[in-house]
């Protein structure tokens, strides 16, 4: 398919649009790593928890469009310097959206606004719903959703746990022999097992775990005695980006017992995994293990959100929800 190289934004004096190319990524980096910064840093005085190199975020251009090339939008001004970039990501089910950045000194002029009109156009035409996960300490971008009707359902607690060369002091819990890494072929069992349970679907985003080529990932699968699946859980085990998630658990146990092989390769380093914060007991079982909340998201749906069960896990990278 032809994709469109300029896309169709509202105009606002100075600033054009167009594709994301791979030429730009480099600069998307250090754009995304500067917005953070600058924003965290002059709310909340947290600029520093995103370090001081903007090359970990190289990763996010990268990762999006091996998995949607095309999708990604990109603001520029005048000059052709890049001031904005918005990551979409169509599914089978729904549209996600990744993180939206702009340059400090364009904030305001709605940029984002425009960056998330055209995310509503897409999944228009696609007849889907939008979903994404926000900061509920940043209320700039909570309120930027909130204006274009997305609704918020479940909130999600970021934990941060440094997990000790030694491993975790704590002794594995049960269930652990139940854990196992997926095989290459396991994508589509996979996304049927989390449409079962959520009603969202997204194959590829499994194929591309289990393909391994950009990024680094591990797909853990907790599977009943039976055989039967009852959770999967990805972790990013990229120098650059330790993270745990997407996932997807029946029980809690299940749950448990996929963190706790999952961070059991990350020993010496540290990982972010949010965790839904009406599970007290799985939150309660990660402070045990030396985990500390760091921030608090929200999962926010346009359009309509089916049914869901179970205890899902999101990320950031690529976002999901
Ligand atoms: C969040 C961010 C993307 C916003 O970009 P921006 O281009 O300045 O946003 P816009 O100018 O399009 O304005 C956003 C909208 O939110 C509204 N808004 C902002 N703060 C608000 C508040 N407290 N209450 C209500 N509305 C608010 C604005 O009025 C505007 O709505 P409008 O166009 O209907 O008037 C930008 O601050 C940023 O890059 N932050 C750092 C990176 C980040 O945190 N990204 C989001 C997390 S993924």
């Amino acid at each position: 398919m032809d994709l469109p190289r300029y896309v169709d934004l509202v105009m606002i004096p100075g600033i054009s649009f167009s594709i994301l190319e791979p030429t730009a990524h480099a600069d998307a980096a250090a754009l995304i790593h500067r917005s953070l910064v600058h924003w965290y840093e002059t709310r909340l005085r947290q600029g520093a928890r995103f370090g001081e190199s903007c090359a970990p975020f190289l990763l996010f251009p990268q990762v999006y469009e091996a998995l949607d090339p095309g999708d990604s939008v990109a603001a520029f001004d005048q000059n052709g310097r890049l001031v904005g970039v918005c990551f979409l990501h169509p599914r089978e089910t729904h549209v996600g959206v990744g993180i939206v950045a702009v340059e400090p000194e364009f904030a305001g002029r709605g940029i984002a606004r425009s960056f998330l009109n055209r995310a509503v156009d897409r999944a228009r035409e696609l007849g889907k719903p939008l979903r994404l996960v926000s900061s509920l300490l940043n209320l700039e971008s909570f309120s930027l959703y909130s204006r274009m009707g997305f609704v918020p359902h479940t909130l999600y607690q970021d934990l941060f746990i440094e997990v000790p060369i030694t491993g975790l002091a704590s002794a594995s819990p049960p269930g652990v022999g139940q854990v196992r890494i997926a095989s290459p072929y396991e994508a589509r069992r996979i996304a049927d097992f989390e449409f079962s349970l959520q009603g969202i679907r997204r194959q590829k985003d499994f194929e591309f775990f289990l393909q391994n080529s950009v990024g680094a990932w591990t797909v853990w699968i907790f599977e009943e005695v039976g055989g039967e699946i009852a959770g999967v859980l990805v972790s990013s085990q990229h120098p650059d980006w330790g993270m745990l998630g997407p996932g997807i658990a029946t029980h809690q146990a299940a749950a448990l017992a996929l963190m706790w092989c999952a961070l059991d390769t990350r020993r010496g380093q540290g990982t972010v995994a949010l965790l839904p914060c009406v599970e007290s007991e799985l939150v309660r079982a990660l402070y045990g293990w030396g985990a500390r909340n760091i921030e608090l998201h929200v999962a926010q749906v346009l359009g309509e959100r089916p049914p869901a069960q179970g205890i899902a896990f999101p990320t950031f990278l690529p976002e999901s929800a």
